[in-house]
Order: structure tokens, then sequence, then C-alpha cells
């Protein structure tokens, strides 16, 4: 049998999704119940981080301790990855010795030389182009707060980058319209849009992109790695706040997601995503829940 990955929300396929996204469901129930599952005991995770990570570290680590087993962080300052060892001399080496491999890095290209090399399934932690496991959390969250994202219009409001491209594949796999709304030169990958064909719209004007939506969504104005972007970004993005007057446009009963790390007065109004629409806490606890069905149902 080839072994699976999850590099992308379409390695899964409809079916899969849908069925994954009620297991992180349960699981949060669970958890919350205080009951042991250990469907992964004595099993190791390596996980690679090329770049930061709150809220990706501390999910999968603590998911793979639930679930009875164990995660290796792993940074390119203390391993041989950051002296220059090539990513297939790695990947071959950490597959021979642990159960799957988790990498949050720069290129997408390198994720997937890793998971060619890997005998063991390689979970996608983030990269320039997708961010994959926020997008689960993220609609088993919608669907937690609405009961389904299916025929929902969603509004992502700002850069065309990997969390707008993890958007994307979404309204995709799970039949809902996306209304990106970006400035001119920040536009998500041409060639994404177009195997979207009619569930994705783009424009530049953020009410039209706004008025009645079910979910707004936005992110970071520069990502990791854009950090000497900022100052010229923030002239480009100024018009692209998620702010109370924008969430006016919205459907009365519409909820405001980020990933996080957020930056008030930035890409979000502090009243906003404080605010009584936002479900931003919820949507961050969630990425535990849901990389839990997720490794549940590549290693277990
Ligand atoms: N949303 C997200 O991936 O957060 P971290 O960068 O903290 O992992
Ligand atoms: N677009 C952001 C997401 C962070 C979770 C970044 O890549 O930095």
């Amino acid at each position: 049998m080839t072994t699976r990955h999850f590099l992308s929300l379409m390695d899964l396929s409809r079916d899969e999704l849908k069925q994954l996204l009620k297991r992180g469901i349960e699981l949060k129930k669970m958890q919350h119940a205080g009951e042991i599952f250990e469907p992964l005991k004595n099993k190791v995770m390596a996980m690679i981080f090329d770049k930061s990570s709150t809220r990706t570290r501390v999910s999968f680590e603590t998911g793979m301790a639930q679930f009875g087993g164990h995660a290796v962080f792993l940074s390119p300052r203390d391993t041989q990855l950051g002296r220059g060892e090539p990513i297939e001399d790695t990947a071959r080496v950490i597959s021979s010795m642990v159960d799957g491999i988790m990498v949050r890095t720069f290129s997408h290209s390198s994720l997937e030389t890793l998971a060619e090399y890997s005998k063991v399934p390689v979970i996608n932690g983030l990269t320039d182009f997708v961010h994959p496991c926020q997008l689960l959390a993220d609609m088993q969250c919608y669907i937690e707060h609405r009961q389904t994202i299916e025929g929902r219009t969603v509004t992502y409001i700002g850069d065309g980058n990997n969390m707008c491209h993890s958007y994307i594949n979404a309204a995709r796999q799970l039949d809902f319209k996306l209304n990106i709304a970006c400035p001119k030169g920040y536009e998500p990958d041409a060639e994404l849009v177009k195997l979207a064909g009619d569930c994705v719209e783009i424009t530049h004007d953020t009410v039209a992109a706004t008025e009645n939506s079910d979910l707004i969504v936005t992110d970071v104005w520069a990502s990791m790695g854009q950090e000497e972007e900022q100052r010229i970004r923030e002239q480009a993005f100024a018009g692209f706040q998620v702010n109370e007057a924008l969430m006016k446009h919205a459907d009365k009963d519409a909820l405001f997601m980020h990933c996080l790390p957020a930056h008030r007065g930035e890409e979000v109004s502090a009243g906003v995503i404080d605010g009584a629409q936002s479900v931003v806490w919820d949507e961050a606890e969630n990425r535990l829940h849901a990389q839990k069905a997720l490794m549940e149902f590549l290693m277990a």
C-alpha cells in the first residue's frame, strides 16, 4: 500500500475530509469528557520546524501525548538539515525510525521531496503555498457553530497567501462560495483559482466581497519570511482591514476567523477579533482536535 500524506486538502477525497471533520468533533467531546483514548501508543512523530510556531507545535505535541505517543521537536538550529544535509537523505533516515513526520517549512516543493522519500505519512504544518491543518480546524469550528459550511458564502480579506490558497481548496472540497478581496498585485495563485472554477471569485472591493457573507476570514499582511516587506505591505493593504464597519455588510449571524497570530489595528480591528462574532479561540483550540483526527487517520 502506498503511504498517504497530507500535503494539501486535495490529498483527501471529499468523503474522507468530511469524515475527518466529524471525527475531530467527536475527539473534542471525548477529550472534554476526560476520556483516555490512545490509538497511537508507542508511536513517534518527528516535527520539523523551519519557521516559528505556537499553535502548530503545541497542538501536534499535545495531540501525540494524549494519543499515548510521543513527538520529537526538530529545529534547523540543531539538526543536520540546518547544516545542509539533503532533504532526501533526512527523509529516508527519519522515516526509518518514526511513524509520521510533520513539517513546517518555506518551499512547498521541499515538502513534496521529503514526502517522496519518506516511508511514513508526512503532514504539512504550513508551507509558503498552503496551510491545510489550519483549514481542518477552521472548518470544524464553522460546523460546530453553524452546522454546515456547504452552500455558505465565505469571504477572505487580505493577502493571496498560504491561508487564502487553503481556503480555495476548502471551497472546492466542501462546496461553499469563496469571495476573495485582495489588493492588486496580491492575488492568489492563478492556477489554483482556475482549478476552483465558479466557487471562487476575486475582487479588490472589500464591501462587495463581504455583502451577506456567513464567514469573514483574514490573515496577516506579511507572512513569515516576508518581514522585510512589512512597511510596503502596510501601504498596499491599508484599505483591507476587517473592522466593525466592514462586518456590518456581512450576514448578521456571520462569524469571524483568523488563524493567528493576529495584528490588532492592521488586518483586523481589536473590536472585531475580541468581539461577539469572533470565534478565534475555538478555532485555535480545534487545531488540537482536528489534527488528532488527522493523525489517527494517517498513523493509527
Ligand atoms: N495558526 C498557526 O499555524 O499558528 P502558529 O504559527 O502559532 O503555529
Ligand atoms: N500566512 C501566515 C500564517 C501563519 C499561521 C504565515 O505564513 O506566516
